[in-house]
């Protein structure tokens, strides 16, 4: 193991951290694959994913009254490895989802649908806790060990949504925020009304 990766906050664990990741990231892709083997169409258009930075991994323990340790870091928080899967139509989402359920030695610990439940300022996308079982030890001593991620789902639209309303969280010094906000909730409302025509439209053009 190289030195600079034992400086982080997940310290030994720092290998097995990007190993679990990669098998969960193979995992996703196989679905894709298979998907486009069987109907001609990919489930998604997007897989992006990343370790959480050291820094980040540490503030967010502080925020959480945790010590900052590799344990608090990859048993207690959640999202140190973090996925996101960008797609094409809404149904696709849940379809992954119904697949990513079936994976080996998964198990779901926390599920928020902010899609079928937007959040007030209309933000949507599927949000899963993921447990892995892995024949490694983890930052608690088991072995086999439990590794956590996070999954986000969302469509293109939803995507290019959150990145738009991510960038205003930033600013803080903005004149007419309060319009902004408005035209951020009024512009997520008409996306998800396009995303839903996009849907139909799709299914019209497969079954005919
Ligand atoms: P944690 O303690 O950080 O896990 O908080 P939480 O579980 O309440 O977070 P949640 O699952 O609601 O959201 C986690 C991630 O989703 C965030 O880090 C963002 O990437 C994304 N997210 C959630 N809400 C918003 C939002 O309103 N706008 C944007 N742009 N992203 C959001
Ligand atoms: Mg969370």
């Amino acid at each position: 193991m190289n030195e600079e990766a034992t400086k982080t906050i997940y310290g030994k664990y720092n290998d097995t951290l990007s190993l679990v990741m990669e098998q969960i990231t193979d995992g996703i892709r196989e679905i894709n694959a298979r998907s486009l083997n069987e109907t001609g169409h990919p489930l998604y258009e997007h897989l992006i994913y990343r370790i959480k930075s050291d820094v980040s991994m540490r503030e967010k323990c502080a925020r959480k009254g945790l010590p900052e340790t590799a344990e608090s870091a990859l048993c207690k928080v959640h999202d140190a490895i973090g996925i996101r899967i960008v797609t094409g139509y809404v149904d696709d989402i849940y379809a992954i989802i119904r697949q990513i359920k079936l994976m080996p030695s998964c198990k779901v610990i926390e599920e928020k649908d902010y899609i079928r439940n937007s959040k007030p300022n209309g933000y949507r996308s599927y949000h899963m806790i993921l447990e892995f079982t892995v024949p490694y030890e983890d930052a608690s001593g088991r072995n086999p060990g439990r590794f956590y991620a996070e999954i986000q789902l969302r469509t293109i639209a939803m995507d290019s949504w959150a990145s738009l309303e991510h960038e205003l969280k930033y600013k803080h010094q903005i004149g007419n925020e309060k319009m902004i906000v408005n035209e951020l909730k009024r512009v997520a409302n008409e996306l998800a009304s396009c995303d839903v025509s996009m849907q139909t439209i799709r299914d019209l053009i497969r079954q005919g």
